[in-house]
This record gives C-alpha cells, structure tokens and sequence, in this order.
C-alpha cells in the first residue's frame, strides 16, 4: 500500500521535492564574491555541499539514529525566544551592518530549537503514522537541517553572516513542499488514527512553526536589502484594502477558469488605514477566504438569472487589532458542515488523491502555478486547509477566525490578527 505511492511520488512531486530536498544542495563553496567566510581562529567555513553531506555523516542520519542525538533532545527542552516585531523593527538598520549581526547570531541560536521541537513532534508521533513514507522523509529533512543549521560555527564577522545567510535561503527552498508532505502524509495515515485531535494538534504546531521560521529567516534576509518602506520584512504602511484587491484579482482568476464567472468584491470600512505589518500570513488567509466564499457563490447561484451577488469584505482597525469581515451570499453552510470545517482534510469538494497531490496552495501559490499548467480543474477548493490552517495562523498572531452562516443565505467570517504595535495583545514570532 505504501509501495504504491512511493513510487507515485517521484513522478508527481518530482521537480518539488527531490529537487530541493538537500539544504546544501545549492550552496556554493564559496560566498558570492568569491570569498569563503573566515573564523576567528583563522580556518575558512566551507559551507556543505550535496557531495560533501553525501560523504561526511549527515547524508546518513536517519530517523533510527535519533536516539544518539542527544542534541536535538536538549535543544527541544528548551522554549524558543519568540521575539516581538517590534522589537525588530527598533533593531532596525545600522551603518555598520551591526544589526545584520546581531539578527544571524539571533537565528543561529533559535532556529536549532524550533527545528529540535518539530522533530520532538515527530517523535511523539503513534508509531504507524510516523511510519509513512512522506512523514519519514519529512522528519529526516528536518533532522538534516537541524543538524546543518546547529553545526554552524560561531557568527563572529560579516562574512561569516553572508555564508549563514545562504544557509538560510537554501534551509527556506528545501522547506518549500513541507505543506504538500505534511497535508498528503496524514491524509495517507489517516485510517490508523484514533484521535482526530492528534492530527489537528500536529499540523496547527507544525504549520504555526514553519510560518514563523519563514517570517523570521525572510525578515533576515530583507534586511540586506534596501527596500523603501519595509524593514526586514515588515511594511511600514501595509494597506489592507490594497491587499484585498491583490487578492480578489488572484482569485477572481481562479474562478474564472473553473468555473467561467467570479462575483466582485465589495470593500469598505477602514480602507484608507495603513500601518506596520508583516503580510506572509494574510497572503494566505485572505485568498483561501476568499476563494471559498467565492466558490459558495457561483455554486450557489450558478443557475439564476439574477447574476452573482458581490462578496463584500469590510476592514476594521483599531487599536489592538485588525479586522477582516469577508461576506458572501452563497447559501450559508448546514449544520453537519458547520461541525467539520475546522478539521483539517474537510471538504465538500473532495478530490482525488492524484490531483491533490500537486494542488495544496501555500503562501507564494508555486504549486499552484504548477497545476495550472498541468491541469485545470479543481483548484478553487477539495484540500481542506483552508479554514484550519488560517485558524491556526491568526491564532498564532494573537487573533481568531470565526464563522456565523445562515444556511440558505450566506455566511460571515471574521478574520481578527493582533496588530504589531498593540501594547494589549502582543504578537511574537
Ligand atoms: N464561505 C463559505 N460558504 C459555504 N461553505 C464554506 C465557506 N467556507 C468554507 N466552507 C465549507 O468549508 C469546507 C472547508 O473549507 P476549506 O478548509 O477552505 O477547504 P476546501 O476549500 O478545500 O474545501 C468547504 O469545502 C466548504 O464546504
Ligand atoms: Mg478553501
């Protein structure tokens, strides 16, 4: 049973997974000026090259190997430093590139310890379900990072944060098909598992942990960059009107080539607020939101003559948080859906596995784009991680999600996120 779809797998997650599966894989030996980084007893760093992890031990860590490594157990002890972005807005930018230091030597630290949590996790698995192919390869990747990342010597110079910086672009390539993995390996395991909360529980932390690895090694790597308007990653004066426009154009696309029509959007409220944010999570959650209330409603309307009614997303912002109203009138959801939606792999619009397989949109839609070209249908809805895993992120951010639908209507759904400047709720990465 495995058998079969290990064999599918290279042939259809080819070009993501085995591609980027190795984080040294496209590091150079030397950094991009040629120069490799030296330490301060003057040995040069040579950052990990396939052949070189093929050679030397990483390439054979395994998931049996774990109980050697008791590395991983005591970094898991301990909890990570989540950082608010205040905090590293007001680290900002020196001249000396003195924060480009201190944020590398920041990661260095921390990022070992999110990963030893993930692979806790993984441990703390029901044995069955960590024995699936895609959950295996997924713990052992883990596993090769942690070890790449923890291995890293002391930052000490700028050269030495230019080639750890690297590291991390390739540690945020490699970690590119996680959702895909994660998504399809319980799928795969779900008959054996007895409780529902376990799986929930696993990819609420799982998910939670990779959005804010991504925020915190793309906030690293922006902050080499001169971009008007942001630190790091965070955009001084982030509009979310702006931001549900972008959206509903993506997604009136989508629609359009399933299902030949998409409504418009409606926006107001607050659309004139602008304001420090980090817009990773809502690029997510504001297009599967919108996907699924636009989905509700050519569905539900299809065959009127009446045209479809617009969605209407009304922004609010106060003090402490920013809201998100996003309204639809395509007939609401019965009781028996109400009860599931938050369950991770529920969906009215069940696939198959083959297509799924490919189909998981993530925060830049790059599978998506794949699928676009390999093949049209279903891309509006059928995974199932749309509500959950927006759930989890807003809840990360200090925030909620919450439904109120009136079947045979429409429904309500309330996006709430901790705003970065709220000295109430304050959010940490
Ligand atoms: N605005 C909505 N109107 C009606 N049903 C909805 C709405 N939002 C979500 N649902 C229901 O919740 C289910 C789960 O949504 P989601 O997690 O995004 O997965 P998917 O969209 O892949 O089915 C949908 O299949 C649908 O039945
Ligand atoms: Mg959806």
């Amino acid at each position: 049973m495995f058998g079969t779809k290990v064999r599918r797998l290279p042939l259809t997650l080819g070009p993501v997974v085995r591609q980027q599966t190795n984080i040294a894989t496209n590091l150079k030996n030397d950094t991009q000026d040629g120069q490799t980084a030296k330490f301060s007893n003057g040995s040069r760093y040579v950052p990990p090259t396939e052949k070189t992890i093929r050679d030397k031990h990483l390439a054979d860590i395994k998931v049996t190997s774990f109980y050697s490594q008791t590395a991983i157990e005591q970094l898991a002890m301990k909890p990570p430093t989540r950082l608010t972005p205040l905090t590293m807005m007001y680290i900002g930018k020196t001249e000396d590139g003195n924060h480009l230091l201190r944020s590398a030597k920041y990661l260095h630290k921390d990022l070992p310890i999110r990963f030893a949590h993930r692979i806790d996790d993984f441990r703390n698995l029901p044995f069955v379900v960590a024995c699936n192919p895609l959950l295996l390869e997924l713990h052992e990747r883990f596993i090769k990072i942690f070890h790449t990342l923890n291995s890293f010597p002391p930052i000490k110079t700028l050269d030495q944060e230019k080639v750890f910086t690297e590291l991390l672009q390739n540690t945020l390539n490699c970690s590119s098909d996680t959702l895909p993995l994660l998504a399809e390996g319980f799928r795969e395991s779900k008959r054996h598992i007895k409780q529902e909360t376990l799986v929930r529980s696993f990819l609420d932390r799982a998910l939670t942990s990779r959005l804010a690895i991504k925020m915190l090694i793309e906030h690293h790597i922006e902050l080499r960059k001169d971009k008007p308007n942001y630190i790091g990653a965070i955009c001084m004066s982030f509009s979310p009107k702006e931001l549900i426009r972008s959206s509903a154009e993506y997604v009136k696309k989508v629609c359009q080539a399933e299902y030949g029509v998409a409504p418009d959007v409606k926006i107001d409220g607050h659309i004139h607020s602008s304001f420090p944010y980090i817009t990773t999570p809502l690029n997510y959650i504001i297009p599967e939101m919108l996907k699924n209330a636009f989905r509700a409603t050519v569905e539900h309307h299809r065959y009127s003559d009446l045209g479809l009614p617009s969605v209407g997303v009304t922004i609010a912002v106060n003090e402490d948080e920013l809201v998100f109203r996003i309204r639809d009138r395509g007939g609401g959801m019965p009781r028996g859906i109400l009860e599931k939606i938050f369950d991770y792999h529920f969906s009215s619009n069940n696939l198959s596995s083959d297509t799924s397989l490919l189909s998981y949109t993530d925060f830049d839609n790059h599978l998506y784009d794949q699928l676009v070209t390999k093949d049209n249908t279903n891309r509006m809805s059928g995974y199932g991680f749309g509500v959950p895993t927006s759930r989890a992120y807003c809840e990360y951010l200090n925030g909620s999600l919450s439904i109120e639908t009136m079947y045979g209507i429409g429904s309500d759904i309330y996006v709430r996120v901790g705003l970065l400047t709220s000295e109430n709720r304050v959010v940490r990465l």
